[in-house]
C-alpha cells in the first residue's frame, strides 16, 4: 500500500512545507548541520542555533579548523557535545578524503564519524537528489499509523525493513522532497504527543489506524528492560610475582572464563582481610582501588576493588585453596581468558584485557 502515499504526500508538501534557512539552497554542509541539530530538538528551536553556527563556520573547512573551545561554545545549549566533536572529525576526513565537499554517495557519507543511515540518507537525498530513504522517528510513526502496525519502532530490524520498503516506492526525481514530506507530516500533522491532526492529513483516507481508531495507541515503543545491578568486591591478590585467579562457573554469564576472586556486595577492608585469611593466605598489605562498572546487556556490575599483597601457607598445605590458582602475570595474560569486565582492576598489574590488549600503550 505504500506506493499509494506518494502522490498525495508530495502534493501536500508542495503546498505546506515550512520555509527554513537550510531549505533555501541545497547546500550539503548546511543540510548536514541542520540534520544533526534536528536530532536534538524541534525545528523552531534549531533555527537560531543553525544561523549562529553557520555564520561562524560557513563551510566544511571552517568547521575542520575551528578551535575546540569555540566549537563547543557554538554548540552550547544543544547538548550532546560528542555530536559536534564527531562533526569536526567528519569535516577533517572530508578535507582529507573528499577535497572538502561532503561526498555525493550514501555509503561514503555513512563511513564518516557521526553519520548513520538516517543522516546519510537525508544529506544524499536532500542535497544530491540520490534516491535513498531517511527514516527517523517521525517517519516510523507515520508508517506505523498508516499501516496500523504495532511492531516496536525502537527495533533496528524494523527500521531496516522500513528503509527497504521506502526505497522501493520513493520517487526517483524528488527523493529529498519525499523524505522531507514524510518527516514534516510526522512533525506537524501526525504529531507525537497527544492526538494527531487527522482532519488536515493528506493520507487520512488511507490510514488504517484512523479507520480502526488506533491512532492514539501507535506507534509502539517498548522500553528496554532495566538492567539488574549487581555489586561486587574484586580482590586483586598478589603473592610475589603471581596473582590469584579462579574459574567462573561453567554456566551463566562469562561461563568458564577466569576472574579475580570476588565477593558479593561492597565489603570493608576488615571484611576483606578476614576473607583472605580464611583462604589460608597471610595478608601483608591492602589498598582500596577505585570503583568501576561494567555494563552487560541485562546486568551491570558495580565494583569495588582491593589490591592485597599476601604470602601463603601453601608450603605446609599444598595448594592454598581448592579454587584459587596462583599464576604468574605472563601466564595469566596468555593462557587464561579473563573478561574485559575486570580491565579496570587488571590494569593495576599491568595486565591488559579485552580491547585494551590491542591498543598502543604509552
Ligand atoms: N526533521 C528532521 N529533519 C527534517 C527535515 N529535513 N524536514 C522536516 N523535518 C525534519
Amino acid at each position: 500500500m505504500l506506493e499509494k502515499i506518494v502522490q498525495p504526500l508530495m502534493m501536500w508538501y508542495d503546498k505546506n512545507k515550512r520555509q527554513l534557512p537550510w531549505r533555501e539552497k541545497k547546500n550539503p554542509y548546511e543540510i548536514w548541520v541542520s540534520e544533526i541539530m534536528l536530532q536534538q530538538t524541534r525545528v523552531e528551536a534549531v533555527k537560531p542555533f543553525f544561523l549562529r553556527f553557520t555564520d561562524a563556520l560557513p563551510d566544511v573547512h571552517a568547521l575542520a579548523v575551528c578551535p575546540e573551545d569555540q566549537l563547543l561554545k557554538l554548540w552550547e545549549g544543544l547538548g550532546y557535545y560528542n555530536r559536534v566533536r564527531n562533526m569536526q572529525k567528519a569535516a577533517i576526513r572530508t578535507e582529507e578524503e573528499f577535497q572538502g565537499t561532503l561526498p555525493a554517495d550514501y555509503k561514503a557519507l555513512k563511513s564518516l564519524p557521526g553519520i548513520g543511515s538516517y543522516t546519510a540518507g537525508a544529506i544524499a537525498s536532500i542535497a544530491y537528489d540520490i534516491p535513498v530513504p531517511a527514516v527517523d522517528g517521525n517517519v516510523l510513526r507515520v508508517l506505523a499509523r498508516i499501516r496500523d502496525d504495532d511492531r516496536d519502532i525502537l527495533k533496528q530490524s524494523l527500521k531496516n525493513q522500513v528503509e527497504e520498503e521506502l526505497l522501493a516506492v520513493m520517487p526517483s526525481t524528488k527523493p529529498g522532497e519525499f523524505n522531507q514530506a514524510l518527516m514534516e507530516l510526522g512533525a506537524t500533522v501526525c504529531a507525537p504527543n497527544g492526538a494527531p491532526h487527522c482532519e488536515c492529513c493528506p493520507l487520512s483516507e488511507l490510514c488504517l489506524a484512523r479507520k480502526r481508531g488506533h491512532e492514539m495507541d501507535l506507534p509502539v515503543k517498548k522500553k528496554a528492560k532495566e538492567r539488574r545491578i549487581e555489586k561486587h568486591t574484586i580482590l586483586v591478590i598478589i603473592e610475589g610475582s603471581r596473582i590469584a585467579i579462579q574459574r567462573r562457573p561453567a554456566k551463566g554469564l562469562l561461563a568458564g572464563m577466569y576472574e579475580f576472586p570476588n565477593l558479593e556486595g561492597y565489603l570493608s577492608k576488615e571484611e576483606v582481610l578476614q576473607h583472605v585469611e580464611q583462604q589460608q593466605l597471610i595478608p601483608q598489605s591492602i589498598q582500596k582501588l577505585p570503583r568501576s562498572r561494567h555494563v552487560f546487556s541485562h546486568v551491570e556490575w558495580h565494583m569495588d576493588g582491593y589490591l592485597i599483597s599476601v604470602t601463603s601457607r601453601e608450603s605446609q598445605q599444598g595448594k592454598p585453596d581448592g579454587d584459587l590458582i596462583f599464576a604468574d602475570l605472563e601466564t595469566a595474560q596468555e593462557q587464561y581468558a579473563i573478561p574485559a569486565a575486570y580491565a579496570a582492576y587488571a590494569r593495576y598489574l599491568n595486565l591488559f584485557l579485552g580491547q585494551e590488549r590491542y591498543e598502543v600503550k604509552e
